[in-house]
């Protein structure tokens, strides 16, 4: 299978910026395993084009009175394909916890959308020795009453939260051993076998490296998503 590159522009761009990015990318993505996640407000500037793309977050109710979220509805009639559920940003800055996320995952699959959901544990976690403490209860949680049919549209993503955004990143024998952990953990409690992306400081330098790690499905990236010449740089890693 594809390895995948699911960029997350996070709440980067401009109105022009966006223009330029999406024009920039241009008949370069025709593999559909680079999967766009704009920012919202800039959604309908990647509607046409040969990649798949998705929004940052989802809400868990149908549509209507709302405020400030936006609907698996409104994104399909977008030709939006992907939602990403649970980034740590959110969870901590939005306070948003394993219960309502398990409703967004399970409003996106009904409407058929694919999930990334991410996962991951905080420097103070992980100096307790918690980490898989913390992982099982965020997949167990947050994909609690799901059937194994539907999560075969849940991709994991491990992202490990004192590495997004400060350039250390665990060593591949460590996340190929959380990836185990991660990919057991889904078969025993949930009898499915997750695909897993690793997150945190990926970059168009050190994906070769992290490619090697054979267990991991892909990479979900952020900051070095922002420039085309490093997504297309990683990009031609991955696939080669
Ligand atoms: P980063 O972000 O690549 O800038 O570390 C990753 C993420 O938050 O998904």
């Amino acid at each position: 299978m594809k390895k995948i590159l699911a960029l997350n522009l996070k709440m980067n761009f401009n109105y022009q910026e966006v223009i330029d990015y999406v024009q920039e990318l241009k008949g370069e993505l025709k593999n559909k395993n680079v999967i766009l996640f704009p920012p919202t407000i800039f959604l309908p500037y990647f509607i046409g084009n040969e990649y798949p793309f998705g929004a940052q977050n989802i809400s868990e109710f149908d549509n209507g009175a709302h405020t400030g979220e936006i609907s698996c509805t409104q994104l399909k009639s977008i030709g939006g394909t992907y939602t990403i559920i649970g980034h740590s940003e959110r969870r901590k800055d939005q306070h948003e916890e394993d219960g309502t996320l398990n409703l967004r995952i399970k409003k996106a699959l009904e409407n058929g959308l694919k999930v990334v959901y991410c996962i991951g544990e905080t420097k103070e976690e992980r100096d307790m020795l918690k980490t898989t403490k913390i992982l099982k209860s965020e997949i167990v949680n947050g994909l609690a009453g799901i059937k194994p049919t539907d999560l075969k549209n849940v991709i994991i993503a491990y992202e490990p939260i004192w590495s997004i955004g400060t350039g250390v990143i665990p060593t591949n024998k460590e996340i190929a051993s959380t990836t185990a952990f991660i990919i057991d953990t889904a078969v025993n409690i949930l009898n499915y076998k997750p695909r897993v992306l690793y997150g945190g400081s990926v970059n168009e330098k050190n994906i070769a490296e992290l490619n090697k790690i054979a267990n991991v499905s892909g990479f979900l990236v952020g900051g070095a998503s922002l420039d085309v010449k490093k997504v297309l740089k990683m990009k031609e890693t991955i696939e080669r």
